[in-house]
């Protein structure tokens, strides 16, 4: 997975974010990768070509009409050169003009007359990505193909908070590093399930647990990292897309989770099952607020969810099942006890609770499979999540041998 002579054209459109692309471009020039910027004329607003130009080392395009440029390398030239396109920002003006095949500038001509995978990474006011007319270009774009990197949530430059950032420098870095293979996942499908459940009570009141998705979802990332196509089934969490994932599927319940995850895994050589499902749900949803008893005690009848993992482990057909086990206590013999269960090819255990495994940014983990195990040290959950991958596609590989 390196980008060592990569040729990477970044195209910068008109955005605040522009200033995270110098960032970007220092980012990629450090893993040797070759980098010409185009910028449109809106970009110039707020980052001159002349940082860009420093930064790669390169003469900056912005102009279709520039002789001396056109020259030196015609935009044709250009856009065979490239191995990958990634416009950071994408605004919504450029995801417009590239959804309806114009090529009023030098950037929408290069990537039309380019052969390159063209990534996205858009950046906007959350208000304007929500907007019908983006979402329907950005869906137009994936369908032919394009991929869409981001955006995050968050505070954003005009003060709104909510979806339309722009995905960090090393995410973005990340995705393109990824997109060149090499990888230990490359060529497999990996299905990822993350974050809690939620069963409903009634309109306002629900069962849940206190999963924030961060572990599910750095796995994600990192097997997308690994050159896994990745599919991920997510429960109510407030996480943006990891980069290079390419599919998410959001859920509420189990029962949801259960669907979503047994059709996903048709498709699927491995299922990482890091989500906190909810065992049980009630057996009735009340379709109004339930009132208070005025000292009555209220009681719940719940019934059982349907275990996903069972579910798969007893079909004749099913991927690698990488399980997660959160035990406060007496943790390896638990986990032990539902690798055997559940019919897992492996678990990873990690010990819940006085703020351990659940929200944290770090976390630990004990891996089990039937002859073997291994301890993965406390450190930061993206890192940890690249350990677990490289045990995981270990003890896969071994499977298939
Ligand atoms: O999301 P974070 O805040 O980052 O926290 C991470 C985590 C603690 C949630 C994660 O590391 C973790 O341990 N996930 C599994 C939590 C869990 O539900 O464990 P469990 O021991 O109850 O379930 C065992 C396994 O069976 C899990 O893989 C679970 O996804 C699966 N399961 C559970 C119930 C069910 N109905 N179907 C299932 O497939």
């Amino acid at each position: 997975m390196s980008l060592a002579q990569r040729r990477i054209l970044l195209g910068v459109s008109g955005g605040i974010a522009a200033y995270k692309s110098c960032e970007l471009v220092r980012r990629l020039r450090e893993l040797a990768a070759e980098v010409r910027v185009v910028m449109t004329e809106g970009a110039t607003q707020f980052v001159s070509p002349t940082t860009f130009q420093a930064l790669s080392g390169q003469p900056v395009r912005v102009s279709l009409w520039d002789e001396q440029a056109e020259a030196a390398m015609g935009h044709i030239e250009l856009a065979r050169w490239a191995e990958r396109i990634l416009i950071a920002p994408a605004s919504a003006d450029i995801i417009a003009r590239l959804a309806h095949g114009h090529a009023d500038d030098l950037l929408a001509t290069v990537c039309l007359a380019s052969a390159a995978p063209l990534y996205l990474a858009p950046a906007m006011n959350q208000q304007m990505w929500a907007h019908p007319a983006v979402q329907a270009n950005v869906t137009l774009l994936r369908q032919r193909g394009a991929h869409v990197l981001g955006p995050a949530d968050g505070e954003q430059a005009c003060g709104d908070v909510g979806s339309g950032r722009m995905l960090e420098p090393h995410e973005l870095r990340n995705a393109l590093q990824s997109s060149f293979g090499g990888g230990v996942l490359d060529g497999l499908h990996v299905l990822v399930s993350a974050g809690p459940t939620y069963e409903d009570i009634d309109p306002v009141r629900f069962i849940g647990n206190r999963s924030s998705g961060r572990m599910g979802f750095a796995v994600a990332e990192a097997a997308a990292q690994a050159g896994a196509e990745v599919t991920l089934v997510a429960g109510p969490v407030s996480l943006a897309t990891p980069a290079g994932v390419a599919q998410r599927i959001d859920v509420r319940s189990a029962a949801q989770m259960h669907a979503a995850v047994l059709d996903a895994a048709r498709q699927a050589d491995i299922y990482i099952a890091a989500a906190a499902v909810g065992d049980y749900r009630p057996n009735e949803v009340s379709a109004q607020k339930l009132k208070k008893l005025d000292g009555a005690k209220l009681a719940l009848q719940l019934s059982e969810n349907p275990d996903i993992l069972t579910s798969l482990s007893t079909q004749p057909e099913h991927p690698f099942l990488v399980g997660f086990a959160a035990e406060t206590h007496d943790v390896a013999d638990y986990a032990q006890d539902k690798l055997r269960r559940k019919g897992l090819d492996m678990i990873a255990a990690n010990q819940v609770g006085d703020g351990l495994g659940f929200e944290a940014a770090d976390n630990a983990l004990q891996l089990y499979w039937a002859d073997g195990a291994v301890e993965l040290p406390r450190a930061a959950k993206p890192e940890l999540a690249r350990q677990l991958i490289a045990q995981v596609a270990v003890r896969y590989r071994a499977s298939r041998r």
